[in-house]
């Protein structure tokens, strides 16, 4: 993980790329079909916004305590 980047489901140790993937193969569009099959999201809850962000924009990695800015917008 890049410092100071949120990447991944750290409860479920799940990168968003992985999560991205598995969603796109299984037509998986939301959070709670996610945590339904107990894939990701299930613990803390920490990594919610930013899986919503990245299921809507297909980002997969975010600046800490903001899932609107990825760190593609950072490097603007
Ligand atoms: S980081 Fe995803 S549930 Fe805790």
């Amino acid at each position: 993980m890049s410092p100071g980047r949120i990447n991944r489901c750290i409860c479920h140790n799940r990168m968003f790329a992985e999560i991205k993937r598995y969603s796109r193969e299984h037509n998986i569009t939301s959070v709670h079909e996610l945590q339904e099959i107990g894939f990701c999201s299930t613990n803390c809850g920490l990594c919610i916004p930013y899986i919503k962000a990245m299921l809507e924009t297909a980002e997969t990695e975010f600046i800490p305590g903001n899932a609107n800015q990825t760190t593609a917008d950072a490097a603007e």
